[in-house]
């Protein structure tokens, strides 16, 4: 794996042709053989009740039973490959559309259900950069003393795992001479995936805010101000207790309740409000785990449905400065890219009981939109927008 040291604990690295994201060190673990866990809402206060439309109304997720090419090994630039993940279809679909319109994505679950896995593979599934991405990409790296050796380009979306013991200035930028960008910064364009997310220090996680708001961190040091861009697609991975031994009855698990939900609490909800889905993993079956891969879609088939939703996307938003649908302003969404008719009542609904904020909104509505680029329709319809309002509110199956 190339690995770029550039601060502490940072993990990154462009994932262009020859990149390998093997495995991490230390991401392995052993895999319970129970099954079943409660079905409430991932994130404490998110609401008990699916929308209607996101159970068996919502739209058809493509892929889904639909059995794969098998392919042997690993995808054709060496990367892991998607079909190594078996089962957690609701995962693996959150993150598709993650990848589809660069949604920001929280993967909850007990130890070894497949989340850092998972979470690996989405840079496989993104389309290389273009050609002023690329150039963009290469000259942070570039400042940031991070250019891999031997890859004057960075092709690829680069992906960036900081350990969570990482600092702010490695995080966001700083440092103590030169200031240099930070992992936010170098993840520019593609994943900056925070592992074991309720880990990172409270200050890490609050710094994130602003380049989630605006794509660029600033920092300011001594009367110097420097600016970054960082528009990243934030991924990030969370057990659902400190313990880590997984749910409860079956587990060793003796975390209360409240010990969980405080855990938690530690992604804040105006972190966790920026975050457009949230997906739960169940422990793996006995079964997934033997069932043949040679069913689970390659990253291959997977990455052309994506290309395909950002070409749509991409088409829509030609004569605007954006190119996918998490980048369009609030504003200009509601303004220039309105729903189909009766589309937003779910959401008007949601913000009536006061489960769904103002920013929630636009949240939904862009990925509504990317549901209907990977669907191929030309607006989203009622059915997107109710699944789009289950995958933020974290209770979409
Ligand atoms: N869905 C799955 N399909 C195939 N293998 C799996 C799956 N889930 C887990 N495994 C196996 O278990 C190992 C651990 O998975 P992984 O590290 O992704 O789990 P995790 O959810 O990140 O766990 P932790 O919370 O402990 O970090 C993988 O390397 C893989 O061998
Ligand atoms: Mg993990
Ligand atoms: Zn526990």
């Amino acid at each position: 794996m190339q690995v770029i040291e550039t601060g502490a604990g940072l993990d990154c690295a462009g994932t262009g042709p020859g990149a390998d994201l093997g495995p991490r060190a230390g991401a392995g673990t052993g895999v319970p053989g129970g099954s079943g866990t409660g079905a409430g809402p991932l994130i404490a206060g998110t609401g008990p009740r699916a929308p209607a439309g996101s159970g068996p109304g919502a739209p058809a997720a493509p892929g889904q039973g639909t059995p794969a090419a098998p392919v042997p090994g690993k995808s054709p630039a060496g990367r892991p490959d998607l079909a190594d993940v078996l089962g957690q279809p609701a995962a693996r679909r959150a993150a598709e559309i993650c990848a589809a319109g660069g949604h920001h994505l929280l993967l909850l679950g007990p130890p070894g259900a497949g989340k850092t896995m998972l979470a690996e593979r989405i840079p496989g599934i993104l389309p290389p950069l273009s050609r002023a991405a690329a150039l963009e990409v290469t000259s942070i790296h570039s400042v940031a003393g991070a250019l891999p050796a031997g890859r004057p380009l960075i092709t690829g979306p680069p992906f960036c795992a900081p350990h969570h013991t990482a600092t702010k200035a490695a995080i966001v930028g700083g440092g103590s001479g030169v200031i240099r960008p930070g992992a936010a910064s170098l993840a520019h364009r593609g994943c900056l995936f925070l592992d074991e997310a309720p880990e990172f220090g409270r200050d890490v996680l609050d710094a994130l805010r602003q380049p989630l708001e605006s794509g660029e961190v600033v920092v300011a040091r001594s009367g110097v101000t420097a600016s970054f861009p960082a528009r990243f697609t934030l991924v990030m991975a969370a057990n659902p207790c400190p313990c880590g031994g997984g749910p409860p009855p079956r587990s060793a698990c003796t975390c209360s309740p409240a010990v969980r939900r405080r855990y938690l609490a530690r992604l804040s909800g105006p972190l966790l409000d920026r975050v457009d889905l949230k997906a739960e993993f169940f422990p793996v079956t006995r079964r997934e785990l033997l069932s043949d891969r040679g069913f689970a879609e390659p990253s291959q088939v997977v990455a052309e449905r994506v290309a395909a939703a950002r070409g749509r996307a991409a088409a829509r938003l030609r004569d605007t400065p954006w190119q996918a649908n998490a980048e369009i302003p609030g504003s200009e969404l509601r303004r220039g890219f309105p729903p189909a008719p009766g589309a937003l009542a779910p959401l008007e609904r949601a913000m009536d009981l006061g489960e769904l904020s103002a920013r929630g909104a636009d949240r939904v509505i862009r990925v509504a939109w990317t549901l209907a680029d990977l669907a191929g329709i030309a607006r989203p319809t009622v059915a997107e927008t109710s699944y789009a309002l289950g995958l933020w509110l974290g209770v979409a199956r």
